[in-house]
């Protein structure tokens, strides 16, 4: 079993500024292209802990709270969350920046579920996680809790 790794070393922060054409016809961001810009964030998180390729297992219910508009700057914070088995939580944060004031607004947060694959294309195990602050602390116990929800609900694989 390898050594355990920091929760905080799986840490990406990717900006964009939202252009016209990431935007629909009122001028904000797409869902999609936000879904999108998370997804990337949570595969680059994923992989950064496990330094295997990845691929996205599942995707939590996301809720957009405020849109970023055109000219305006989206955050996006991605860290793992808990390590299972093959599988990781991993948790990003959306936010909306200003770029001429600074003001900042958190658009959306989800979490993903990636799975490590070994060479075979097989789901491997990812190292274990290291969490050192009660933050991460809370969010791996929270993490175990959706896992749970999250299999409840898992649609079997086609035959
Ligand atoms: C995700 C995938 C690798 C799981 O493969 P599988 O043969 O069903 O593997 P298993 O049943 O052994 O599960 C492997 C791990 O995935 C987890 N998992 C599988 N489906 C899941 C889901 N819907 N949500 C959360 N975790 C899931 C399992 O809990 C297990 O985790 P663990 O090792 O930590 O216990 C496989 O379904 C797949 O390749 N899906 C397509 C992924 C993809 O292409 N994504 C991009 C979007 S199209």
């Amino acid at each position: 079993m390898p050594a355990p790794k920091p929760a905080a070393d799986s840490r990406v922060e990717v900006t964009h500024l939202v252009m016209p054409f990431d935007a629909n016809t009122l001028g904000t961001a797409f869902g999609g292209t936000v879904m999108q810009w998370t997804d990337l964030t949570a595969a680059m998180a994923a992989m950064r802990h496990a330094r295997v390729p990845v691929v996205t297992a599942s995707i939590d219910q996301l809720s957009f709270l405020a849109p970023i508009r055109i000219g305006q700057m989206a955050i996006l914070h991605g860290q793992v969350n808990a390590v299972f088995g093959s599988s990781m939580e991993v948790g990003v944060e959306v936010q909306t920046e200003d770029p001429l004031t600074g003001e900042r607004k958190k658009c959306c947060d989800a979490y993903l579920t990636f799975v490590a694959l070994g060479p075979d294309g097989q789901p491997t195990r990812a190292p274990p996680l290291r969490t050192d602050t009660d933050d991460e602390r809370r969010r791996e116990r929270e993490a175990g809790e959706r896992r749970a929800a999250r299999l409840a609900s898992r649609t079997p694989r086609a035959p």
